[in-house]
């Protein structure tokens, strides 16, 4: 099952994506996580040590070859895994997209063609869940990165300009071939933050997964370098994104994206954080 992030910048994407990742590996699930950020730091937030974060090199972009119907990869998926993930904790595999080393280099096209080959290949094994860090941009969406993924999960914050980011991802992911699209509320601070957003959601017919509190705790986590999931007090946090896999898990409710494609199986991930 693969799992696109997606979202304004500063939502949550790194902070849920990698708790998401590790809740699930934890529980048994082989996972595979994509820091398809051009400004990557899902390493660290799995908790990498930053000298061994420094080393996840891109996936060439000489591995991406033109076939019929888009670009593809020309050597097997588990060979592109043992070359070029590195291992993080609870054995989430990471593979990244590849940063640019200096000013001036152009644009990523072919980063992007090699985010879209790896999750059109991770697809053929359907137990295994793959998390897809995206960044900021909408170009994973009009470019189609994203095509592949049978969810994408957009992060909301409780403020008028998330919103916006969120409903225009939205959009563009409706015209994609993706099963199913959820929203996920994040930093909420009271009842009213809550309430903004599930009436955006309502108003939008958006699926609601799920509400993660705003924590002092993450972000004390996130100035030593620790996982949130490692991070004993930020557990309110942990659990409520235990909770969200909870709901991915399950079928779409009916009348949101995905309810009635019959493609949605459960998703591999755990029930509950411990
Ligand atoms: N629920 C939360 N409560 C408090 N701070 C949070 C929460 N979620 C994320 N953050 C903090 O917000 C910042 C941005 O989070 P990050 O996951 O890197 O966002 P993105 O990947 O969307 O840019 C980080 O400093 C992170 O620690
Ligand atoms: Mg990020």
């Amino acid at each position: 099952m693969r799992l696109a992030v997606a979202g304004k910048g500063g939502a949550g994407k790194t902070t849920i994506s990698s708790t998401l990742a590790r809740l699930a590996a934890r529980s048994g699930t082989r996972v595979v996580a994509i820091d398809a950020d051009a400004n990557p730091n899902l390493a660290t937030a799995l908790g990498l040590p930053p000298a061994v974060a420094e080393g996840l090199g891109a996936v060439p972009t000489s591995l991406v070859s033109r076939r019929q119907g888009g670009a593809g990869l020309t050597e097997p998926i588990d060979d592109v895994l043992n070359r070029y993930a590195l291992v993080a904790p609870d054995g989430v595999r990471l593979l990244g997209m590849g940063a640019p080393a200096h000013a001036d280099e152009g644009c990523l096209c072919s980063a992007h063609a090699v985010v879209a080959s790896l999750m059109e290949d991770l697809g053929a094994d359907e137990d295994r869940l793959v998390v897809i860090d995206m960044e900021a941009s909408p170009e994973h969406f009009s470019r189609g990165t994203v095509r592949h993924a049978e969810v994408v999960c957009l992060v909301a914050e409780p403020y008028y300009r998330s919103l916006e980011t969120v409903r225009r991802m939205a959009a563009l992911a409706a015209e994609l071939p993706v099963s199913r699209v959820v929203v996920v509320a994040n930093k909420v601070r009271s009842v009213g933050d809550h309430e903004a957003i599930a009436e955006f959601c309502d108003r939008q017919a958006l699926e609601l997964a799920g509400s993660v509190p705003w924590s002092e705790d993450v972000v004390a986590a996130d100035r030593q370098r620790v996982p949130v999931v490692d991070w004993p007090r930020a557990a309110s946090v942990v659990d409520a994104v235990a909770a969200v896999g909870a709901v991915l898990g399950q079928a779409a409710p009916p009348g949101s994206k995905g309810a009635s494609s019959g493609k949605v199986r459960e998703l591999p991930l755990p029930a509950t954080a411990t």
